[in-house]
């Protein structure tokens, strides 16, 4: 992931401008960290095929990560999750101001498509990506999920409509991650495979999101925790030992499936998913 990494320091080229602190402030949380986690979904499995094919995949990782990055700054904003800490930084509209947090957010969001309009593929290569990230990071995906989100607080949901909440705001992306990974490499039909292992694999990271907001410090998480109790999470409709024992249910399926990948696929994403699939465990 070093060149990960590095790829993204160099490819935020902002134009010189008037503006004291919009270049500081596009980079900020982009290069602040994070897991990395969806990158490292694509790049795996793009990998497990085509090693020679990394160096043009990292645009479609970094495509993936400006797109999540927008997402994690518009949660964070009063109007929404009203959070001061995120990947272990202030968070935008802390420290310059809402204005500049909702415009970040806007530019990251347009540019990941940009970079999917150049990455080093064939025009349907292109075209099936940013169809891919749209419809799960749209409209219809992460988007729709955050409105569910943040319309019904204070209104407590059924399980079933927040797993389909948890589906929409953090799932769809993820299972993107690994879908795009298969088209890049020209591999459709595991695509749709994979796809589906990520919408379980999504639903399993949020619901490990939502236990971690009651059982790390925001120093640990490097975000606000303790930030959940008017959401439809998890731990809030069943709490924390039925919850548990929902995501051991989901761990233990994948961890199924998981083994049933072939054996490439299998050896090149088994450390990094055994490691997110166990990581409420810890
Ligand atoms: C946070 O995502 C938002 C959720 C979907 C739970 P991550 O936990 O992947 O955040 P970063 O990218 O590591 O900061
Ligand atoms: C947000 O879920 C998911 C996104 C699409 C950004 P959360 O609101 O639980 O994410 P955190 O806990 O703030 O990272
Ligand atoms: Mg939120
Ligand atoms: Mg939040
Ligand atoms: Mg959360």
């Amino acid at each position: 992931m070093q060149k990960f990494e590095q790829f993204l320091l160099d490819n935020l080229p902002v134009s010189k401008s008037i503006h004291p602190t919009y270049e500081k402030a596009l980079h900020e949380m982009l290069i602040a960290g994070g897991k990395r986690f969806r990158p490292a979904l694509l790049l795996g499995v793009v990998s497990s095929y085509n090693s020679l094919m990394l160096e043009g995949a990292r645009h479609v990782a970094y495509a993936i990560e400006l797109l999540h990055t927008y997402s994690l700054i518009h949660d964070d904003l009063p109007a929404m999750d009203d959070s001061p800490l995120r990947r272990g930084k202030p968070t935008l509209h802390v420290v310059y101001d809402e204005v500049t947090a909702i415009l970040v957010g806007d530019a990251l969001n347009t540019y990941s498509f940009e970079v999917l309009s150049n990455a080093p593929f064939s025009d349907y290569t292109r075209v099936t990506l940013i169809r891919e990230l749209a419809t799960n990071g749209g409209l219809n995906g992460m988007v729709l999920g955050q409105a569910i989100d943040c319309y019904f607080e204070n209104s407590p949901l059924d399980i079933e409509d927040v797993k389909i909440l948890h589906t929409n705001k953090t799932a769809k992306l993820i299972a993107a991650s690994l879908k795009m990974g298969a088209i890049v490499v020209g591999k459709e039909d595991l695509g749709e495979k994979l796809y589906d292992f990520g919408i379980k694999l999504g639903l399993l990271f949020q619901i490990q999101d939502d236990i971690l907001d009651v059982t790390q410090s925001s120093e640990e998480a490097g975000k606000l925790t303790g930030n959940d109790e008017d959401k439809n999470s998890f731990v809030t409709l069943i709490g924390l030992e039925k919850t548990m024992k929902e995501a051991n249910t989901l761990a233990n399926e994948l961890t199924l499936e998981l083994n049933n990948f072939d054996e490439k696929l299998k050896d090149n994403l088994s450390p990094l998913l055994t490691k997110y699939i166990n990581r409420h465990r810890n």
